[in-house]
């Protein structure tokens, strides 16, 4: 018997960076440490949520009692984001996805040549918690907005763009909070208004989030 704030809910999170590779032994990427989301993913199981965890490439552990799906590139995780959309109240999308991936992945390794300049052209990769938002059993849905200028701008427009129902703003230009940092301090938005969580451990602010995502969908 599962007692708890998520009792008898299914909640997804996308966490971590996207590696997308250029050729056999190169990729790009970016610095997300999937600290974040893997917060979040271990308040919600103590939430008592039925807990899927979709990572990127990380050096965390995953966290017990829940079910861990290990991908690479944004295509992968848009693959297992759709296939665990099924049945899904929240999906809480925490992952830094690459926004772009080479055009061509070379069948062999990339050879140095005589010129100075080396060209690569980049595709959009799909935008995850936006397909998920517009699907016709749409979950709660709450993305990140990780901003270094208008911050909160920013934040209300991708809220609007994605159709997402919670945004957690925060602002990466401030040293010690955000990106690849222990502690995080954020902005939550939504239709109704933005409220302030001041700078916190990420695990004390993820089952202070988690609280008010159960609060938020049990009022949707
Ligand atoms: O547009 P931007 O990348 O800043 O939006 C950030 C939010 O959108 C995050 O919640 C991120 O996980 C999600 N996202 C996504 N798929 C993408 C790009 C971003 O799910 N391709």
């Amino acid at each position: 018997f599962v007692t708890g704030a998520l009792a008898g809910k299914k909640v997804v999170i996308t966490a971590g960076p996207t590696r997308e590779a250029i050729d056999p032994v190169r990729y790009i990427s970016n610095h997300s440490s999937g600290k974040m989301g893997y917060a979040l993913a271990q308040a919600a199981v103590e939430a008592g949520a039925q807990t899927v965890l979709i990572s990127g490439p990380t050096q965390l552990a995953a966290p017990d009692r829940l079910e861990f799906i290990a991908v690479t590139t944004a295509e992968e995780m848009l693959a297992a984001s759709l296939q665990q959309a099924a049945g899904c109240d929240v999906f809480i999308a925490a992952a830094a996805v690459a926004d772009y991936r080479p055009v061509q992945v070379a069948a062999q390794k990339i050879k140095k040549t005589g010129d100075a300049n080396l060209t690569l052209e980049f595709v959009k990769n799909p935008d995850i918690v936006a397909t998920i938002a517009a699907l016709a059993e749409k979950p709660f849905t709450v993305g990140f907005a990780a901003e270094s200028e208008n911050l909160i701008a920013y934040a209300q427009q991708k809220l609007a763009r994605k159709n997402l129902d919670l945004i957690i703003a925060n602002n990466i230009a401030v040293t010690g909070i955000g990106f690849n940092a222990d502690d995080n301090a954020v902005t939550v938005i939504d239709k109704t208004g933005q409220q302030e969580i001041s700078q916190r451990s990420k695990q004390q602010l993820a089952r202070e989030l988690i609280a008010l995502f159960a609060q938020k969908f049990k009022d949707s």
